[in-house]
């Protein structure tokens, strides 16, 4: 199993004060130092948080997988064309959301969806789509001809301890389907230090994009260091 760290809030808390730090390219770094095995970043429409200069210099300095989420937009996909990432991940985007709320919709979509993997395809990229573990979605999504999916994992973390079991079985389910359909399957949205074990050992995956939980869990790991460091300094 893979780990994509996805380091969105990286750009979120920089551009909280429009300031030069934190720099998403200095934490991809240390990711890829710490043994991630991919760098995950969505480039929203709003730019609320990664800028088109973060994509330019992560495709740069990323020396494992860079996978840039974003809408299926023809404005996002010239951007894709032009920074040629490993992975493109195909992702529904509503103005305002707080976070991505569910999978594409591929079914409903097909024929933009195929066009948008073709060119990614045509232009020499892996095409990936976020979906949720739905049968028809599953289908529509091995249909677009894209390289792999994205289940959404959101469901399953949302869900309370007893239909916990469910929404899992729904996740092993869609993984074997788009295996047997000749599909990468990668997982990600919600999973967390505690829910993490269930979906890790599902085998038809190979890898999971986690970005929330590691960059609140690094905030509070790294604090004490930090206001050390700045205890000296004013001391
Ligand atoms: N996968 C997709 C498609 C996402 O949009 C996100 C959130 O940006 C993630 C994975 C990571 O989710 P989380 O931040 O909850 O770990």
């Amino acid at each position: 199993m893979r780990l994509g760290v996805n380091i969105d809030h990286v750009a979120t808390v920089r551009q909280a004060r429009r300031a030069r730090e934190p720099e998403p390219v200095t934490a991809a770094a240390l990711a890829e130092l710490a043994g991630a095995d991919g760098i995950t970043v969505h480039l929203r429409g709003d730019r609320r948080h990664m800028q088109d200069r973060d994509l330019r210099m992560l495709r740069e300095v990323v020396a494992t997988r860079l996978n840039v989420e974003m809408a299926a937009t023809d404005e996002m996909m010239s951007i894709a064309c032009d920074i040629k990432p490993g992975l493109v991940t195909l992702v529904p985007e509503e103005p305002g959301e707080v976070t991505t709320t569910g999978g594409l919709d591929v079914a409903a979509h097909q024929a933009s969806v195929h066009a948008a993997v073709r060119r990614l395809q045509d232009a020499g990229i892996s095409a990936s789509i976020f979906v949720d573990a739905v049968p028809g979605q599953v289908s529509s999504a091995v249909s677009t001809g894209a390289t792999a999916i994205e289940i959404n994992t959101g469901p399953y973390a949302d869900a309370s301890a007893p239909q916990q079991a469910v929404e899992l079985a729904k996740v092993q389910q869609a993984a074997r389907q788009a295996r047997d359909g000749g599909l990468e399957v990668l997982g990600g949205h919600g999973l967390t230090y505690v829910n993490v074990g269930p979906i890790a050992a599902i085998r038809d995956i190979v890898e999971l994009n986690i970005g929330h939980s590691i960059i609140a869990r690094a905030v509070l790991v790294g604090l004490e260091r930090a206001v050390r460091e700045m205890v000296a300094l004013v001391r």
